[in-house]
C-alpha cells in the first residue's frame, strides 16, 4: 500500500484578478487531503472515502465510472467526487504507461469541501502520487503539479487555474501569473482561517466580476489594483527572511494588504455578509488582516494573526461555521501519513 498527503491552500492575495492576467500569490496551508492506494490484481477500481461530510461512501467499478452502483448519498456529490478520483487514476495509469492498472483507494481529508481551500487539488494531487508510486514511478513534483492541473482542467470543463495544483504539489507560498507557476521563498505566515459552512459558485461570481470588468472603466481599474496589492506583497515576502519567523513589521504590512484586497473584492461583488462579518470578527481580535480566500460568494476568510485571539472570536461570530489556526505548509505532497489529518475543523474528500 502507497501513502501520499497534500495541502490545501488560501489565497494570500489576488484571486480573481488573476482569471486577466494579474499576479496571484496563492499559500499552502497545514490541512491535508490523503489518499491510500493499494493495486490491485484486476483493472477495477475501488474507491472509499472515509470521514466525509457527506457520510463516506464505497463505489467500485471498471474502466470508466458510467455504471456506477447506487450508493447511499446524493448522486451529485458523488459523480463530483468521483470525477476527481477517476481523473486521477487515469493520469497515474498514464504516467506509469499502465492503462489496465486497478486499485483499491482510501479518501480521506481534514480540508472543508468546496470553500475555495483547494481540497479537490489536494485529492488530486495525493491521488496522483500514491497510484504512480503504488506502480513503482516516481514523478517530479513539477510533472505531479501539471498532471493534477491537467486532471482539474477536465473534470472542472477547461475552468481550472494551474494555482490550486501546483501549490498543492510544491508547498510554500507561490506565485501564479498565467501558466508561470514559480515558489516564493518566505517566512511561515500564521494563518487563521474562518469556515461558513457554505461555498460560493465560482463559475457564477468569476462571470460576473465579468460582467463589471466590461460594463465599467473603474471595475476594470479595481482589477488592476488589486494585481498592484500582489506585486507588493510579493516584493514583501521575497524581501523577508525565510528562515526566521515573520517580523512584526512584515506581518502588520501584509495584514494591510490584505485589507486592502479584501475591500476591492468585496467592490467586486464577490465577499458575502458572512465573509465580511468574519473578517471583521478577526481584524476586531487584533488579526494584522484578514480577506475573504477563494471565489467568495460564501465559503472562507483567512487572517494573519499569531495569537489564538482571532480563532476565538470566529468561533463566537454567528454565521462562522468553523475557525482553524492553519500554518503555511511548507512541504507539498509527501509520502506517508505523518502528521496527517490533524485539525479540529469539519472532515470531507475528492471535492
Ligand atoms: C477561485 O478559487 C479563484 C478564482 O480566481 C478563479 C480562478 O482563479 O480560477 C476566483
Amino acid at each position: 500500500m502507497t501513502v501520499s498527503s497534500a495541502p490545501g491552500k488560501v489565497y494570500l492575495f489576488g484571486e480573481h484578478a488573476v482569471v486577466y492576467g494579474e499576479p496571484a500569490v496563492p499559500c499552502a496551508i497545514e490541512r491535508r487531503a490523503r489518499v491510500d492506494v493499494e493495486a490491485r490484481a484486476d483493472d477495477h477500481v475501488r474507491v472509499r472515502a472515509a470521514d466525509l461530510s457527506l457520510d463516506g461512501f464505497t463505489v467500485e467499478y471498471t474502466g470508466s465510472t458510467d455504471g456506477r452502483p447506487d450508493v447511499d448519498v446524493p448522486r451529485p456529490l458523488v459523480d463530483a467526487a468521483m470525477g476527481y478520483v477517476d481523473a486521477a487514476v487515469d493520469q497515474a495509469r498514464d504516467a506509469a504507461d499502465a492503462p489496465d492498472a486497478g486499485f483499491d483507494i482510501v479518501v480521506e481529508s481534514d480540508i472543508p469541501l468546496g470553500a475555495g481551500l483547494g481540497s479537490s487539488a489536494a485529492v488530486v494531487v495525493a491521488g496522483i502520487d500514491a497510484a504512480t508510486r503504488e506502480l513503482g514511478h516516481e514523478l517530479a513534483p513539477e510533472e505531479l503539479a501539471d498532471r493534477a492541473f491537467r486532471a482539474e482542467y477536465e473534470v472542472q470543463d477547461g475552468q481550472a487555474s494551474r494555482a490550486d495544483t501546483f501549490c498543492s504539489a510544491m508547498g510554500g507560498a507561490v506565485r501564479v501569473e498565467g501558466d508561470d507557476c514559480r515558489a516564493i521563498e518566505t517566512p511561515s505566515l500564521p494563518f487563521v482561517v474562518g469556515f461558513d459552512g457554505g461555498a460560493g459558485d465560482t463559475g457564477e461570481l468569476v462571470a460576473g466580476v465579468r460582467r463589471l470588468r466590461e460594463e465599467y472603466e473603474f471595475a476594470a481599474d479595481t482589477v488592476e489594483s488589486i494585481g498592484d496589492i500582489v506585486r507588493r506583497g510579493e516584493e514583501l515576502l521575497r524581501a523577508a527572511d525565510p528562515d526566521a519567523p515573520p517580523t512584526e513589521e512584515l506581518l502588520v504590512e501584509l495584514g494591510r494588504l490584505m485589507d486592502f484586497d479584501h475591500g476591492l473584492l468585496e467592490a467586486l461583488g464577490v465577499s458575502s455578509r458572512s465573509l465580511d462579518a468574519m473578517v471583521w470578527a478577526a481584524r476586531d481580535a487584533g488579526a494584522h488582516g484578514a480577506k475573504l480566500t477563494g471565489a467568495g460568494g460564501g465559503g472562507c476568510i483567512v487572517a494573519l494573526d499569531s495569537t489564538p485571539g482571532s480563532r476565538t472570536a470566529l468561533r463566537f461570530t454567528p454565521g462562522c461555521e468553523d475557525a482553524f489556526q492553519a500554518e503555511l505548509a511548507t512541504e507539498g505532497v509527501r509520502v506517508g501519513d505523518a502528521g496527517d489529518a490533524k485539525g479540529d475543523g469539519p472532515a470531507g474528500a475528492a471535492r
